[in-house]
């Protein structure tokens, strides 16, 4: 029961961080920095960090950890497998937005695109994450794919998903540190930056919330099944099973 409540505490500690982060982004494009808009100057700018916390953070998060969900526990895997997927879809789908929003207001203001580091990290990010959807959806939503494909590639699968969400959090920290930089030299604004620098923290909560879910399930899982009596654990263990089945991988 200590694991499981522990597992809760992490999800609810990441969700709360997680809506923190899209408000605190948006809050400061809004107030302190032009709003949006559609227009090739600072208001489309805007759009880049707004679509790439809400969908490349905010809804990738919910993307990695929706199979822990307790509640989904009782879904079939290819439902389950159809959720990740579709909110991975729109993950990317937000991000490239995002992306066209920061080239075209460059192109817009004549200023050159992918000087810096965080636009070198951001852009593989952006890569490596939609290689991974193309992967997963050929071996897990393609019924073809042979069962030990899928079993050998989930470890693989499961790790670069978290190493790609890191690298998304770095890149982010690193454009709000740029934006901030480029915005307030010589810092003469400091209402404006601090709040800048808070939406760092939503952040970082958010990652270690998620990969902490993610990567501790078996605990809660178990504690979650004793709760509720032995009827319902044999039930679910058996539901278990039809989910560990080779064919629903
Ligand atoms: C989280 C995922 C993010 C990714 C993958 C990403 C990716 C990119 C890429 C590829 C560029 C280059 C565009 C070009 O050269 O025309 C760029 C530019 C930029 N981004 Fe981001 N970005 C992310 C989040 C953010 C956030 C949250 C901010 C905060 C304001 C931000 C601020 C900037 C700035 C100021 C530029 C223009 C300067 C530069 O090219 O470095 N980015 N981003």
């Amino acid at each position: 029961m200590e694991g499981y409540k522990r597992f809760l505490s992490f999800l609810a500690f990441s969700t709360v961080f997680g809506f923190a982060a899209v408000l605190f982004v948006l809050v400061w494009v809004l107030l302190w920095r032009e709003g949006l808009g559609w227009d090739g100057g600072a208001p489309e700018f805007n759009w880049h960090p707004v679509l790439a916390v809400s969908g490349f953070i905010f809804i990738q998060g919910i993307a990695i950890i929706v199979y822990r969900l307790p509640w989904t526990w009782r879904c079939s895997k290819r439902l389950m497998k159809c959720i990740h997927a579709g909110l991975n879809t729109v993950a990317f789908i937000l991000m490239s937005i995002s992306l066209v929003a920061v080239f075209d207001f460059h192109n817009a203001k004549n200023i050159p695109n992918m000087y810096s580091l965080h636009s070198w990290i951001g852009l593989a990010a952006v890569i490596l994450y939609s290689l991974q959807l193309f992967i997963g959806f050929l071996v897990y939503l393609l019924p073809f794919s042979p069962a030990f494909l899928r079993s050998a590639l989930l470890p693989v699968h499961t790790y670069s998903g978290i190493l790609i969400f890191g690298t998304v959090i770095a890149a982010a920290l690193m454009g709000i540190t740029e934006k901030l930089i480029f915005s307030l030299f010589p810092f003469s604004k400091p209402g404006k930056s601090a709040f800048g620098f808070a939406t760092g923290e939503p952040l970082t909560k958010r990652t270690s919330g998620c990969a902490t879910a993610k990567t501790n399930p078996q605990e809660q899982q178990k504690h979650f099944l004793f709760d509720r009596g032995k009827k319902q654990l044999v039930k679910a263990i058996k539901h278990r099973k039809c989910f560990m089945n080779d064919q629903e991988l």
